[in-house]
């Protein structure tokens, strides 16, 4: 059996579907860049029937994306087969992904036909499909609560039909590892056209097993495994990619199987989607939490100096962490912060250095060093709140008493025009500013949700604010981020304000157009 496991991404598929504001294509393809030079074989970047905004994205994806295949989902509709095809029509060669539940359940409650209806459904799209490409991956959605005999029988049917990749979802992560393996080895035993496929797994977190099921999978002869980056996804989310991907390279003594990942790229990517994402890092988060390589007992720390292998099964370097660096002051220069950038995986492009270079040194001032890690955020959440905003904080006063009222004053710059306001509350200071910015703006803005995490170690962190909230049906997000967190805070509702106002230019724009 081929010893190399087919890593699928579906991050920009089932990843961002879960997401509480989806992704723009200009994010969409910083992501896809980054799994390209990861190295993953195949990239699921959209449903394209399912928006012209994911249409949109996926034809983009699709024009600029060389080196790992591209794929995008389809249900067992000619009209989703079509546009799918039609959106990465400028790819070389592509993969079309169709779905169709296949267990009782799913048949009898959701789709109301019966088995028979089924095959005939998914050999009929699989034929429309192979008009566009021989690249056709079929998931047989439920498949992990499909009876076995059914599974077999449909399996057979989709080989003969042409399909190359059979994908088993644990769509509900119900399963534990040993049934998906009995799955596995069934299909393998029993389908007499099997050896003409690869079988691929796609599981759900549900019950926390996703990663422990996929590697069992791969024990039974599973070729292909999806998942996502950071493992966010539908609910609990999907099979972490990064966990996979190292459990096969520091286990290939007992798993015997490689993938064609770039693990130097495995941090960079991890931080990059969880940025965009919006998805915070639990600190224990396996391979990429910020506590993955920390050792914070005595003993540990004693053995670890003596011999790293004591307590570390894997090189923080292999996956690209690179040591903090902290001889950062404001004394340094350009040069030295595009040194750090490169180290840390960015490009001269991926970045303004003079915007960076300003931030850089405001932070130097405030805190003394600067670390690389805070290079990284200035880096990029200044890229977000750029200088051609319609919005700019001018200045901020705030007053705050223990158990009594909190008053701000802002001073706010909406395109040409000064505007100041004040509000006093006794619901504390951000809440003032909060209240202050809305007697300029007054946009109805309902707060849904307000979370502040520390960027960086110990008292230099920086603090982080991001902020999520519901504007006429739609929703909005925003971040910000500086030394301190009222500035934050403010920061984080003005990058709202901005998003908003640029979606009301584009509704405007759209409307001028219709006249
Ligand atoms: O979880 C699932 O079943 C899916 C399919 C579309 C593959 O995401
Ligand atoms: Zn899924």
């Amino acid at each position: 059996m081929n010893s190399k496991v087919i890593i699928l991404d579906t991050t920009l598929r089932d990843g961002e579907q879960a997401l509480q504001t989806s992704l723009n294509t200009k994010e969409k393809l910083k992501i896809a860049f980054c799994l390209e030079k990861a190295g993953v074989d195949i990239m699921e970047v959209g449903f394209p029937i399912s928006s012209p905004g994911d249409f949109k994205s996926v034809q983009t994806i699709s024009k600029n994306i060389k080196n790992s295949k591209i794929c995008s989902l389809a249900r067992c509709i000619e009209k989703d087969i079509d546009i799918a095809a039609e959106a990465m029509s400028t790819c070389d060669s592509f993969r079309i992904h169709i779905f169709l539940a296949t267990s009782t359940l799913h048949i009898e409650s959701k789709l109301r036909k019966n088995f028979n209806e089924i095959i005939d459904m998914a050999v009929f799209s699989v034929k429309k499909a192979l008009r566009y490409t021989d690249d056709i991956e079929f998931s047989c959605e439920d498949a992990s609560r499909t009876t076995i005999d059914n599974l077999c029988r449909i399996v057979e049917k989709l080989i003969h039909s042409g399909v190359k990749t059979i994908n088993i979802p644990d769509t509900v992560g119900y399963s534990i590892p040993n049934e998906l393996s009995y799955i596995i080895k069934n299909l393998l035993e029993r389908v007499p056209n099997i050896h003409k496929s690869i079988i691929s797994v796609h599981c759900h977190n549900d019950l926390g097993m996703a990663v422990g099921n996929s590697i069992s999978a791969i024990q039974a002869g599973a070729r292909q495994i999806e998942g996502t980056i950071n493992g966010i996804g539908e609910r609990a989310g999907n099979t972490a990619l990064e966990e996979i991907i190292m459990a096969i390279k520091v286990r290939k003594d007992i798993l015997g199987v490689s993938t064609n990942i770039n693990h130097q790229e495995i941090y960079r990517t991890s931080q990059i989607v969880s940025r965009i994402c919006n998805m915070p890092i639990p600190p224990n988060k396996a391979i990429v939490g910020s506590n993955a390589f920390s050792h914070s007992s005595g003993i540990h720390q004693d053995g670890v100096l003596k011999n790293r292998e004591n307590y570390e099964i894997i090189d923080p370097s292999s996956i690209g962490l690179k040591k903090i660096k902290l001889n950062l002051t404001s004394r340094s220069g350009r040069a030295a912060i595009k040194y750090y950038m490169n180290e840390m995986g960015y490009k001269d492009s991926d970045y303004n250095i003079d915007k960076l270079y300003i931030a850089f040194l405001k932070l130097a001032d405030k805190k003394g060093q600067v670390f690389d890690y805070d290079l990284e955020a200035l880096a990029f959440i200044n890229e977000q709140q750029d200088k051609s905003e319609y919005f700019t904080l001018k200045f901020l006063s705030v007053q705050s008493i223990s158990n009594n009222l909190s008053t701000a004053s802002v001073t706010l710059l909406c395109g040409n025009k000064i505007n100041i306001e004040s509000a006093t509350t006794n619901n504390g200071p951000v809440d003032a500013i909060y209240q202050a910015l809305n007697r300029i703006t007054h946009f109805p803005i309902i707060l849904h949700k307000f979370e502040l995490i520390a960027k960086g170690k110990g008292k230099d962190a920086l603090g982080q604010v991001n902020i999520l909230v519901k504007y006429k049906q739609r929703k909005f997000h925003g971040v910000g981020l500086a030394t301190d967190i009222i500035q934050s805070s403010a920061q984080a509702m003005i990058n709202v304000l901005n998003n908003i106002w640029k979606a009301k230019q584009v509704n405007k724009n759209l409307k001028n157009l219709k006249k």
